[in-house]
Parts: C-alpha cells; sequence; structure tokens
C-alpha cells in the first residue's frame, strides 16, 4: 500500500487509498461483484491501516465501484483454509478503528460485505441499493458479526426475520428499520459518502460503533427464540443453519459482545464443515453454470425480444402470458374461442388481484400488467412478435397445425416455440418454413412460480435462436437449462422412470402414504402421488393412453391411477385423487376407496403384499432416477450433470441442501447405486433397470459421471 501522498500510484490489487480533502477514501474494485476474497481482505487491511496513519485524513469512506458494493465472502474460496486476515479479523480491524468510518452501499450489499459495513460508523445507502443476509441460503450464518451487530440496530426479531429468510431490504426499509442511517437518491457512491462525511464533520462527533450499542436488544423477550425454535421444527425440519442462527442471534442478547462473536464463530463452523454448505453452494454454482451453454460460444448474438405471444389462453398458456407481463414484455395472448380468451383474461386478473391482496403487487403494477397482456382471436396480430409460445393441446396433429399457422402469419427472424412436455419438437419444426428458428420452451406450472425452464434445442435450432432463448429465460427470471429433443426432455423422463417405481413399490406392499413420506423425509416438498394429484392425474393419464395407442413398447400397463382418472379423480382440482382433500384444503387425506382399489390391483394380478421398508423405498425411488439421468447424459440430452441438478432443483423440488440428483448421487456413493441397479435389474426387471453403461462405467472407475 502507497503513502497517501503516492496514492495516485495505483498498485496492482483490487482495493485503493486516496484522499479527498480530509475525507481518506478506501475504493474496491474486484469485478463482477467485490466478493471479499483474499486479495480484497488484506487490500482492505493494508489500506485502513494506510487511512488510521494518515494524518492528513479525520475520517475515512469505504466505497466500492462497478455494479456493487461488496456482495459477500467469496463463496469460491470456502472449503479451503482461510489466509489471514480472514473476514471477522477484518471486521474487527473496522469495528476498532479509531476515525469514524463511512460506508457507503449500492447495488447489492450483501453477506460480508454488509457485516463489514456493519462495523463501519456510519451506513449510507444509494437508492435501489440491496442489503441483506443470505447466508441461510448457502447453508452458513452470518460468520463476520452479521448475527450480533444486526440484532444491535434493528432488534433481535427483526434481525432473525431478515438472517433466516435471507432476502434483502431496500434502502428505503433499511433507512426505516435503523439499518442505515441515510439514503442517497443521486450520484455516485463517492459523492454520496463526501456528502455524508460533510454531514458528519459539521456534526464534529463519532457515533458510537454498533458492537457497543445495546439499547435495541436490551429488553428482548426470550419467548422470541422459544417460538422461532418451534417454528422452524415444524417447516425447516432438515435445515441445519436456520435452527444455529436462532442460536446465534440468541446469543447476542444475552452474551457479552465478545463472548457473543465467539458463539457465532462456533456456530459458523458447524455450518461450514455441514454437508448442507457444500450442497447449497453447488446449487448456488449450478444457477448460473447452466447459463453458459456447452458448445454455444460465449457473445453469440441474440434477437431482441420486444414483444411476445402466446397461443393458448388456458393455466399454462396464461400462466405465460404472465411471465412475459411480469417482466415488462408486451404479449399477445390467442385462443380459438372468445369464451375461452374471456375465461383464460379472469384467470389472470384474478391472480394478479390475489398478489396485490397479499401486498406483493399494487393496484397501479395489477394494471400495468393486465395492459401488457393483449388478447385476441385473431393469428394475424402475432404478425408483430419477436417469440411466440404456443401452449396449445398435447397432440402432435394440433401442434403441427398451430405452428403451420404460425408460419405463415410471423414476421421472419420471428422464433417459435413449443410448450409441450413430451412431443418431439424436430416433427414440430418440422411443420414449419423456418426449422432454425423452432425450439422448445417448457414451462413447469404453475408458470408464473417455477423457475425452471427447459430450452430445447432441436435439430435445426441455430446458435442465435438458442442463445436468444438462455437471455429470455435470465430476463423473465427463469433458470433456462439446454436441453436435447426426447421424450419427456430431462425432468420428465427422470420423473417418469421414480413414477413406474413409486407404482412398482405401491404394487408389491407399499402404500402411496408410505411412498409419499419417504421422499418428503428425504427432502422433497412434496411426495410423488401428492404432486401427482397436483399436477393431475389427467395429464398423466393421457400421455399414458397415447402411448399405449401409439404401440410404445415401453408404454405402462394400465393400473389403479388410470381406473382413478376414469372415475374423475384428477387429484386435488377434483378433491379426490391418489389423496382426498377436504373442500377448500390441500392437505392430502388417505382415503379407505384407495386402498381397497389397490388392494383389488393386486389381487387381479396375483401379488400377494409384502412389507417394504422405508430404505428400500428410497434407494428405489432415487437410484431408479439417477439410473436414468445417466442415460441421459449417455445420450447428450443433457450436456453435463449440473444441468440435470438445475432442472431437478428448480423443476421438481429436489432439496438444495443436497445440491441436486447427480451431486447428492456422487455423495452416496456411485458404486452403491450401480450395485443396486443391476440387482434391482435381475430381482424387479422393467425399463427403468436397464442400466446406464454410463452409470456401470464411472462407478467401475471410481470417476465422478460425466467426467
Ligand atoms: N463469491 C464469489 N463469486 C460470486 C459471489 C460471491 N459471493 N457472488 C456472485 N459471484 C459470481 C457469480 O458466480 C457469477 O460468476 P460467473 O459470471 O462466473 O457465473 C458472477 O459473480 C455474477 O453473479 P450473478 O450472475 O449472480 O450476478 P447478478 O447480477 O445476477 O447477481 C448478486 C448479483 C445479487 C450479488 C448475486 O451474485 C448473489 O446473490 N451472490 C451471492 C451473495 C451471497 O450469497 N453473499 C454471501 C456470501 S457468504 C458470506 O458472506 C459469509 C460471511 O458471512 C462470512
Amino acid at each position: 500500500m502507497p503513502s497517501p501522498a503516492q496514492s495516485e500510484a495505483v498498485p496492482a490489487t483490487p482495493v485503493h487509498y486516496a484522499r479527498r480533502g480530509r475525507v481518506g477514501v478506501i475504493t474496491v474494485d474486484n469485478p463482477p461483484v467485490n466478493a471479499l476474497g483474499h486479495g480484497v481482505r488484506s487490500g482492505l487491511a493494508a489500506a485502513l491501516a494506510a487511512g488510521l496513519d494518515d494524518a492528513e485524513s479525520d475520517m475515512l469512506l469505504l466505497v466500492c465501484t462497478g455494479r456493487t458494493f461488496m456482495a459477500g465472502a467469496d463463496i469460491r474460496e470456502f472449503g479451503k483454509p482461510s489466509a489471514p486476515p480472514t473476514l471477522p479479523e477484518l471486521v474487527a480491524r473496522f469495528d476498532a478503528a479509531t476515525k469514524p468510518v463511512i460506508a457507503v452501499l449500492h447495488g447489492s450489499a450483501l453477506g460480508g460485505g454488509l457485516e463489514l459495513a456493519l462495523a463501519c460508523h456510519v451506513r449510507v445507502a444509494l437508492t435501489g441499493a440491496r442489503l441483506g443476509l443470505p447466508e441461510v441460503k448457502l447453508g452458513l450464518l452470518p460468520g463476520a458479526g452479521g448475527t450480533q451487530r444486526l440484532p444491535r440496530l434493528v432488534g433481535a426479531a427483526k434481525a432473525l426475520d431478515l438472517i433466516l429468510s435471507g432476502e434483502p431490504v431496500g434502502a428505503e426499509e433499511a433507512l426505516a428499520l435503523g439499518l442505515v442511517d441515510a439514503v442517497e437518491e443521486r450520484g455516485s457512491p463517492l459523492e454520496a459518502g463526501l456528502c455524508a462525511a460533510g454531514r458528519l464533520a459539521a456534526e464534529k462527533r463519532t457515533p458510537l460503533p454498533v458492537s457497543a450499542r445495546n439499547d435495541r436488544i436490551a429488553e428482548t423477550d426470550p419467548a422470541l427464540f422459544i417460538e422461532r425454535r418451534a417454528e422452524l421444527a415444524r417447516r425447516l425440519p432438515h435445515l441445519v443453519s436456520p435452527h444455529r442462527i436462532v442460536d446465534a442471534v440468541e446469543a447476542a442478547v444475552t452474551l457479552p459482545f465478545a463472548d457473543g462473536m465467539a458463539r457465532e464463530r462456533a456456530l459458523f463452523r458447524d455450518c461450514m464443515d455441514s454437508p448442507q454448505r457444500a450442497g447449497l453452494i453447488h446449487a448456488f454454482f449450478a444457477e448460473r453454470e447452466v447459463a453458459k451453454v456447452p458448445g454455444l460460444p460465449a457473445g453469440t448474438p441474440t434477437r431482441d425480444i420486444r414483444e411476445a405471444g402466446v397461443v393458448g389462453a388456458g393455466t399454462m398458456g396464461g400462466g405465460i402470458a404472465m411471465c412475459f407481463a411480469n417482466a415488462g414484455i408486451p404479449v399477445t395472448l390467442l385462443d380459438l374461442s372468445q369464451e375461452a380468451l374471456d375465461r383464460g383474461i379472469a384467470t389472470i386478473r384474478r391472480s394478479y388481484e390475489a398478489s396485490a391482496g397479499k401486498g406483493r403487487l399494487t393496484l397501479a403494477q395489477v394494471g400495468e400488467r393486465m395492459a401488457l397482456i393483449r388478447p385476441t382471436l385473431s393469428h394475424g396480430d402475432l404478425a408483430g412478435a419477436d417469440l411466440v409460445v404456443e401452449a396449445a393441446f398435447e397432440s402432435m396433429a394440433v401442434k403441427q397445425a398451430v405452428f403451420r399457422k404460425l408460419d405463415g402469419v410471423c414476421k421472419p427472424g420471428a422464433i417459435l416455440a413449443t410448450n409441450s412436455s413430451t412431443l418431439d419438437v424436430d416433427a414440430i419444426a418440422a411443420a414449419t418454413g423456418r426449422p432454425q428458428d423452432v425450439l422448445g420452451l417448457h414451462f413447469f406450472s404453475p408458470a408464473t412460480i417455477m423457475r425452471l425452464l427447459e430450452v430445447v434445442r432441436g435439430a435445426q435450432t441455430s446458435d442465435i435462436v438458442l442463445a436468444t432463448a438462455m437471455a429470455l429465460a435470465r430476463r423473465i427470471g427463469k433458470v433456462g437449462v439446454a436441453v436435447g429433443v426426447c421424450d419427456g426432455f430431462v425432468g420428465n423422463r427422470i420423473l417418469r422412470q421414480r413414477g413406474r417405481e413409486a407404482m412398482a413399490l405401491v404394487e408389491a406392499g407399499a402404500s402411496p402414504e408410505q411412498v409419499d413420506r419417504v421422499l418428503t423425509g428425504f427432502g422433497f416438498p412434496l411426495g410423488h402421488f401428492a404432486m401427482t394429484d397436483l399436477a393431475g392425474i389427467d395429464v398423466g393419464w393421457r400421455i399414458r393412453e397415447e402411448r399405449r395407442t401409439a404401440g410404445d413398447p415401453e408404454a405402462e400397463a394400465p393400473d389403479w391411477l388410470d381406473v382413478l382418472a376414469e372415475r374423475g379423480r384428477y387429484g386435488q382440482k377434483t378433491g379426490a385423487g391418489v389423496y382426498r382433500y377436504e373442500p377448500g384444503s390441500r392437505k392430502p387425506l388417505p382415503d379407505p376407496e384407495l386402498a381397497a382399489l389397490i388392494a383389488a390391483d393386486r389381487s387381479r394380478r396375483g401379488i400377494a403384499p409384502r412389507l417394504v421398508g422405508d430404505d428400500e423405498v428410497r434407494d428405489r425411488c432415487l437410484y431408479v432416477m439417477v439410473n436414468e439421468a445417466a442415460k441421459i447424459l449417455e445420450e447428450g440430452i443433457a450436456a453435463r450433470p449440473v444441468d440435470i441438478d438445475a432442472i431437478w432443483l428448480h423443476g421438481y423440488g429436489f432439496p438444495s441442501w443436497r445440491g441436486g440428483l447427480l451431486f447428492w448421487a456422487e455423495r452416496e456413493g456411485l458404486g452403491r447405486i450401480a450395485t443396486a441397479v443391476q440387482r434391482y435389474q435381475r430381482d424387479i426387471g422393467g425399463p427403468q433397470w436397464c442400466p446406464s453403461a454410463l452409470l456401470l462405467k464411472c462407478a467401475a472407475a471410481g470417476r465422478p459421471i460425466g467426467c
């Protein structure tokens, strides 16, 4: 670190010190998100020392360049030995600074970045800044004093809300909470900081460090912690870090600051050592990794999507139209009858109004979004769309007819996408004269909520169209994953095999409730059969019927699930499916009628039911998925294990703390899974247990799958 007088000669460090008048300015410049890696930490320590030694400065300013303040510790360093100064050491040095330090927050001030700011004497946020402690999402707790300082600023209850949710707050809310001292509407971080420095100089006082303030925690009711623990035990029994967070915040209000810090450290280490941390961090990077499609050169040009179209105003089409409107993209919604269109628009309006009722949207926003959705009965109104998503009935003949029509009315260069979940995208593209502009955009229901978007690349889909679709996914807040063409693509293809196995387990003697209990015990939010009820039994039934009619050799034989569909028991929407539902409730209740149906089905097949253990249910349901995933990799339908992980994480509720299907499989042991698959092939049979050659090969070689 140069002396202040030479501070223009910037060394090769991501942190610089310079003086503006009598204010020493510490600037962090470490793109893309100013993460607090080792270089930044040591640079900050040196810059702080230089600032404190600088006789010409009365106070210090901490600012960042680029799009954001520090977004936290450098996650890539986790799991490796931490080189000094560690983040807690650095934060302690700022806390003990003998000159006032002002932090100016813009962009995202998250995790360790916010913790460093909390150790400064004054915090100023620029309008638009987002402040939060998202460590819980990575299986951690704030480990650089966040659990001890935040309660001292905002009170223990609010601190628990913020740290347990991991959700950031905006600058205005941060001001109202007392998390920041001022919000600046204009100017750069440096300008805002210099203004704040001027104000502080005029006040002629040094604010007390947060660590020395106890007024907001003095009267904390101990019942707060009992209540939060009870709530967590009910809501998040699987997760380690939320429980540790409550312990740490409790320490903030019951122990002196230094002891609270020591407690936080110990609890942080517990979380750091937990496999959940590894899983959640894998999930964090997986979400970002899938955006980089192998073989698609970085910088591939994309087409502008200024206007979209959706064909089909049913549940899926309406939801897709809302995704566009939510991102500010005008969308034309087409259906064939006025009645269907009116129904679709009414459903959309109800959904937005429900969000407004919950305070998630203002009425003005409801109006703005509705105004972006233009209903029509005329295909001609799709002529200006840059991209049209078809969400019509799941039948090849219907889809091909729609695409033929779209090809005729849409402008050259418009991208035509199908939301089909099973059909051959290439056959659909063949109905047009522009197969290079056709692809699949497989949204998941409910489309506005589920983050997954399978971007299905047809044999002739161009790079530009694929790159445009991937960029669009990000723009509408989805996790886009590029996949190839096959029946069910990646997600549903794996789900189908799990479904086969779940049915086989019930046939053998397990109950649907047992299968679901084991899967929710593993961490899925819903069991297989509860999910079937939610999706609608009729949906799978129609697909199975179509496969049987088409003579698919792997089509499922008719079973008790088909009988349910024939009886109109479609699941939640009809109040009965595999389970029964009380009016207005989504809670699945066991149904004696179903037990009788299953018993009749077994006896028709001559099967004497046996006791099936929970371990067998777990292994068969999960290993069958891993086996299918390996086949998908083998065939190149998914390019990398991480793509399959992201698909199951964001589309099917695979527990994020387990990292993803294949990340979990590696930890379970590929050798163990491969041996079991071969045993099940022998003992149970069926296409689902035909072993993947890739799985066997990787297991035998002791190397990770896909490498
Ligand atoms: N460490 C290392 N790399 C990070 C990072 C971090 N904390 N945060 C983001 N990155 C990387 C991303 O992996 C991505 O890399 P890539 O371009 O090679 O894929 C790049 O920065 C840009 O990130 P995004 O694509 O996510 O950019 P966005 O603009 O969409 O989002 C963000 C920016 C809101 C800052 C988002 O990246 C984010 O939420 N980051 C994580 C923040 C976080 O969890 N902080 C807490 C860390 S744990 C901690 O601080 C422990 C402490 O308490 C001791």
